[in-house]
């Protein structure tokens, strides 16, 4: 493998120009304005798949962004791995908030990140992580180490909820047979402690909206006689949450597995530290339910978070009104055994039964997803582990991470395959907020990582 390290070595500079170039490219799914951008980035990563040695892709078209598809079959006798990954970004508001443009890759150094990183929206979810994927294909091919057959699904609507690559699984079950799929779009605990992500949350998304009177009123002539729906909304929120922060939403907790002591000792040995965790994010103290470590309230447990509120007068200077409507998003994120559906349904007769007669509420779900969690007594996530030892020199360490992919869950009732998530990210790479990186040892370590996953894959399958 040392052939492996020194080819990485000779081509780093161009690694990074490559990324680089699928950085200045603004995929933002979420913005139909980058539509063209977007299908233009569909394009490059095809392209850059093909030189780094998949020798069939295809841009695969949806009723939304396409999906990348490529393969290199070695012998139909070997394992086959899928990689999962997405070339669509967040939108990288607030741009003033940005030191540098976000579609303007730059390298710079940071605390965590001595040796440099690599700052641009999407740097590290996904297309950085995705591309240590296609680079470590090159590497196995140019130095002929490829142990497995490989499979690429690059999609563009992952930050979107991922509305037609499940109709693209379904109708590609054969295409996409596979035993194993690898996906690098998590993160791990540090540089010196590398982790495997062995469980993702679920996701009820919701949008309320709650209307007083029928038009603004003058704050004056009606204030006090009328209800406001902007405060109507604040107090039916803040219900939403007793005084330990458990949620109030009747059955809200009635699936949701509790971990057993034992589970729950083994994950306090992850390193964690509460006063650098509670520095780094300028924090006085941290918030949560009421039983739980921090560690466990961002991953283990369920939450409710309003992600944004409107309505009113919010210009400059002073507007006496009382408006009319009320507005807020609501994420409610999920651990096992919750059902997003059954939890959207709940909030929504929920969240009108609160309602006082004076307003009308309407609640519009948006996507889901269901949580995940990955065996840690798998070939796949043996052949993580004994990777990323090797790379690491330390055996990485499971953990359960707090974010989602709801598509993860859904390979495995398509397809009947567990998906590996052996992310490369740290938590402050900053992904969906200003300044986005990705560490350039990150980056290199992925690219030296990934492919002793296939070798040890190949051999223990
Ligand atoms: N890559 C992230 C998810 C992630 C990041 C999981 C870090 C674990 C650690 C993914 O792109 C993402 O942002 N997912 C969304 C959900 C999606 C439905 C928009 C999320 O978690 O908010
Ligand atoms: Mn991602
Ligand atoms: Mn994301």
């Amino acid at each position: 493998m040392k052939e492996q390290k020194a080819y990485i070595e000779t081509h780093k500079e161009r690694f990074l120009e490559e990324l680089k170039e699928l950085l200045r490219l603004p995929s933002i799914s979420a913005d139909s304005q980058y539509k063209a951008q977007t299908m233009e980035t569909a394009q490059l990563v095809s392209k850059l798949l093909k030189e780094a040695g998949a020798n069939k892709v295809e841009i695969c078209p949806t009723p939304g962004n396409p999906i990348v598809y490529g393969e290199r079959m070695v012998d139909p006798a070997l394992p086959t791995v899928l990689v999962y990954g997405h070339y669509d970004v967040q939108p990288p508001d607030p741009l003033d908030l940005w030191t540098t443009e976000p579609f303007d890759p730059v390298v710079r150094n940071t605390d965590i990140h001595p040796e440099g990183a690599l700052f641009a929206r999407g740097a590290c979810d996904d297309k950085g992580q995705m591309y240590m994927h296609v680079k470590a294909l090159e590497v196995m091919v140019q130095t002929n180490t490829l142990a497995c057959n490989v499979k690429f699904m690059i999609e563009g609507e992952e930050e979107v909820g991922s509305e037609n690559l499940g109709w693209f699984v379904s109708r590609n079950q054969e295409k996409l047979a596979c035993d194993v799929i690898l996906i690098s779009d998590t993160g791990m605990l540090g540089n010196d402690t590398p982790s495997i992500t062995t469980g993702l949350r679920g996701l009820s998304y919701v949008e309320v909206k709650v209307t007083g009177p029928n038009r603004d009123l003058h704050s004056g002539l009606y204030g006090g006689a009328v209800a406001n729906p902007i405060n109507i909304l604040a107090e039916m929120i803040a219900s939403l949450m007793d005084n330990k922060n458990h949620i109030t939403i009747p059955g809200f907790y009635d699936d949701v597995v509790e971990l057993s002591a034992e589970e729950r000792a083994e994950m306090a040995k992850a390193p964690f530290d509460l006063e650098k965790y509670k520095a780094a994010l300028d924090l006085g103290d941290v918030h949560g339910e009421e039983g739980y470590s921090t560690m466990e309230r961002n991953s283990i447990r369920p939450t409710l978070d309003v992600n944004g509120i409107w309505g009113g007068y919010t210009g400059e200077g002073a507007k006496t009104v009382i408006a009319s409507e009320a507005h807020a998003k609501i994420s409610m994120r999920l651990v096992p055994n919750q059902d997003p559906e059954k939890i959207t349904r709940l909030f929504t007769d929920h969240f009108k039964h609160i309602a006082p007669d004076s307003v009308k509420v309407d609640v519009t779900p948006h996507h889901g997803g269901d949580p995940y969690v990955s065996p840690t007594d798998h070939p796949g996530y043996r052949a993580a582990s004994k990777a990323m030892e090797e790379s690491f020199g330390k055996k990485p360490v499971p953990v359960r991470s707090g974010g989602s992919i709801p598509i993860v869950a859904l390979f495995e009732r398509e397809l009947g395959v567990k998906s590996i998530l052996m992310g490369f990210g740290l938590d402050s790479d900053a992904i969906h907020s200003p300044n986005e990186h990705f560490g350039l040892f990150n980056y290199y370590k992925g690219i030296e990582t990934i492919p002793h996953f296939y070798k040890h894959f190949a051999a223990n399958a």
